[in-house]
């Protein structure tokens, strides 16, 4: 695995990769847990060429925020880096990226995502993050070039930024969310979490109790945002050690609030606990997610679909059987399989 420190190597080793081959990027700022572990894997799945950036932005921090004690494990990190598989990680010092580690607000040109977008939810209590972030993955996308980059949906507001910036400057990159990833207590893991004692980590897993109760009377039909907003808002008074900052049910994309879901809606909570800020999320979809599981011949495709489709409670269509039964149709109707308006016209009947 490559460690690369400065811009010179990290271009070095971009020009080095074959054009026909991907690269997937991993941005971080380092203290790596189950939650970016998973987003490598995935990176690491699609792609041939895999980096992870480490890199502590100043830039989103507030000039109150825990910059200074937040956890710094590079060595660890570059182990998790080497045992996933990945092919090279970026870490360079704020100097090399023109951030002065003194003064963070240096003047620097910096990415200024839509105000709309930046000024809801974890916008109102920590005004400039977006844009520190928008700045920073601005200059990532420049200098590394990925064909991917794979980003939490626990960051959920973070995610649609990042979109938006991706789309605005045309920027040729997939931005790949990957979903959050839970200790057995339903807590999303976060590098905050550390700040958080053995008995506050029990108490914050009311986050996810709150998400959880407001999806299960959504999945009953509940699509009132009082009434969910209500259901969240009961579950953290439990434990009032869990002083909630905002719980807001937003459209996933323009983030505006919602009355009502008529598709989508995207539950999101901002909590203190101590001096720690917690943040968590969840969707809340109308239309049954759909997975199309494909592969060779005999690979089990269907035993597979099956069992995956009882677990979720989906319905389970085989399009190879459906193909045939179809065929078995037309020719036992006596219609060509050449003559396609009459196919059309059986298929309706069929
Ligand atoms: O999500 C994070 O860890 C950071 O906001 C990111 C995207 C690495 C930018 O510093």
């Amino acid at each position: 695995m490559k460690r690369l420190t400065t811009i010179a190597e990290l271009r070095d080793y971009r020009q080095r990769l074959s054009s026909t081959q991907t690269l997937g990027l991993i941005p971080t700022m380092g203290n790596l847990h189950a939650g970016h572990l998973s987003l490598i894997r995935q990176g690491r799945s699609h792609n041939d060429h895999l980096i992870v950036s480490i890199f502590l932005n100043p830039l989103q921090f507030g000039p109150n925020e825990d910059l200074n004690r937040y956890p710094k494990t590079l060595d660890a990190d570059l182990e998790h880096c080497r045992e996933t598989g990945v092919d090279a990680v970026f870490c360079p010092q704020p100097e090399e990226l023109g951030i002065s580690s003194q003064d963070s607000s240096s003047c620097l040109t910096q990415v200024c995502p839509p105000e709309s977008l930046t000024s809801v939810l974890c916008g109102r209590s920590r005004p400039g993050h977006f844009q520190g972030v928008a700045t920073i993955v601005s200059k990532l996308f420049n200098l590394i070039q990925p064909d991917r980059a794979y980003f939490g949906e626990k960051d959920a507001q973070q995610l649609v930024i990042i979109r938006r910036l991706v789309a605005d400057l045309n920027f040729p990159i997939e931005i790949i969310p990957c979903p959050v990833v839970r200790e057995a207590s339903g807590l999303a893991y976060s590098s905050r979490n550390q700040y958080l004692s053995d008995r506050q980590r029990e108490q914050a897993s009311v986050l996810y109790r709150g998400l959880a109760a407001a999806h299960s009377q959504f999945q009953r039909g509940q699509r009132d945002a009082k009434a969910l907003l209500a259901i969240v808002k009961g579950e953290l008074a439990q434990v009032p050690q869990v002083q909630p900052e905002y719980v807001e049910l937003v459209d996933p994309q323009s983030l505006a609030p919602l009355t009502t879901i008529k598709e989508q809606g995207r539950l999101a909570i901002a909590a203190h606990l101590g001096s720690t800020r917690l943040i968590d999320t969840m969707l809340l979809t109308v239309r049954q997610p759909i997975v199309a599981i494909d592969g060779p011949a005999g690979a089990g495709k269907s035993t597979v679909t099956r069992q995956v489709a009882d677990k979720l409670g989906l319905l389970y269509l085989d399009t190879g059987a459906m193909y045939r039964a179809v065929t078995w149709y037309v020719l036992e109707c006596g219609i060509s399989v050449q003559d396609e308006a009459h196919i059309a016209q059986a298929l309706k009947n069929c």
